[in-house]
């Protein structure tokens, strides 16, 4: 297909920045089994805040697309601790990437936004015309902030330069290389530690923050993988993009369905003192969904993927740490 060799060439060299994150590793899998050479660096490497640096690296390796997955990303407790670092972390990491590789002459660019970014009460499901509609959830207002200003100058540079540089907006993603921190983790990975512990240690309830009625998304981080690659070959327009399964379902369900993986026979007890948070986040992916992408791995296949890699981590880990109960799971996913 002509139209789509322009944009990303067969055998392009991509640099994924970020490539040790959740989301670049699964984007370094996806574009190595499509074929394509990918260039990375460590943060020890080449520290992306450092504009200077990054331009040379740019202009020194000339890359032919970037894909942009480097980010300070973090949960509420962080993000209300720190968000001085989440906005200027972020924003130096946007200005010296997306700036150092038009400067460069990088023809092609994939921006990673996020679901978070969208107003607090946006109508649902989430339409990519949201953005800027209304006011943010004030708990990660500094991160979004810097997130729209990524997408705002993405769209600049194609507005003034006609730079190919487009943005993607992930929902809640999970996967391989999730992170099992009770005290940092998102809802998925914390159920998955907390159901697994509870059932090795025949703990007769695990009692979760809230009611359990919120709604949430989740994408499985090798589809949006697949999301990206599709993107970078096929799309080139102004609007980002959302990246969702096009599903919700409650945090009950989701605790019942990743205690049913896990095997765990206990009760699954509700704190209702606990504060719920948005009543529903889901993407609308019709956009998407035109362009031809489907979700391929279904909730419970990857949650019992998931499900192994903690199993082994757990295993691997002499110290065991105990998990923190001031820090249990609730469904403020980012
Ligand atoms: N995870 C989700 O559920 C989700 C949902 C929607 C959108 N997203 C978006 O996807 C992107 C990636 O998220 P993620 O979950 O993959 O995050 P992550 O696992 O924390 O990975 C972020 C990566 O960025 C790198 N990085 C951070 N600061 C850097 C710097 N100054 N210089 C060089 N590298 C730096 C990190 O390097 P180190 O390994 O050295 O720390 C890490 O490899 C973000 O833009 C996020 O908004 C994520």
């Amino acid at each position: 297909m002509p139209f789509m060799t322009e944009l990303l060439p067969d055998g392009a060299r991509v640099f994924v920045a970020g490539h040790r994150g959740l989301v670049g590793s699964a984007v370094v899998r996806r574009l190595t089994a499509e074929g394509h050479p990918v260039l990375v660096r460590t943060r020890a490497e080449l520290d992306l805040r450092d504009a200077a640096a990054t331009a040379a690296w740019l202009r020194q390796t000339r890359p032919d697309a970037v894909v942009l997955a480097a980010a300070r990303v973090g949960g509420i407790m962080a993000n209300s601790t720190y968000p001085v670092q989440f906005l200027e972390d972020n924003l130096r990491i946007q200005l010296s990437v997306v700036a150092g590789a038009h400067a460069a002459g990088v023809p092609r660019l994939l921006f990673l936004g996020s679901s978070c970014i969208y107003p607090k009460f946006a109508p649902q499901p989430i339409r990519e015309d949201a953005l800027l509609t209304g006011p943010l959830e004030p708990t990660n207002e500094a991160y979004a902030l810097a997130k729209i200003a990524g997408i705002v100058q993405v769209q600049s540079y194609r507005r003034q330069y006609g730079a190919a540089y487009v943005s993607a907006m992930p929902t809640n993603l999970y996967g391989p290389g999730d992170n099992f921190d009770l005290a940092t983790s998102h809802v998925l990975p914390a159920l998955i530690r907390r159901f697994d512990e509870a059932e090795r240690s025949g703990a007769p309830e695990v009692t979760l923050w809230g009611s359990g009625t919120p709604r949430r998304e989740f994408l499985h981080v090798d589809d949006l993988a697949a999301a990206c690659t599709l993107l970078l070959r096929s799309y080139d327009a102004d609007e980002p993009v959302n990246v969702g399964c096009g599903e919700d379902l409650t945090i009950r369900e989701l605790a019942e369905t990743v205690s049913g993986v896990v095997g765990y026979r206990g009760r699954i007890g509700w704190d209702t003192a606990k504060p719920d948070g948005t009543p529903r986040k889901l993407l609308d992916v019709s956009r998407l969904f035109a362009l031809g992408w489907r979700p391929r791995i279904a909730l419970r296949d990857g949650v019992a993927q998931v499900h192994r890699q903690w199993r082994a981590q757990a295993a691997g880990d002499a110290a065991g740490s105990a998990p923190d109960p001031g820090a249990e799971p609730t469904a403020a996913a980012h």
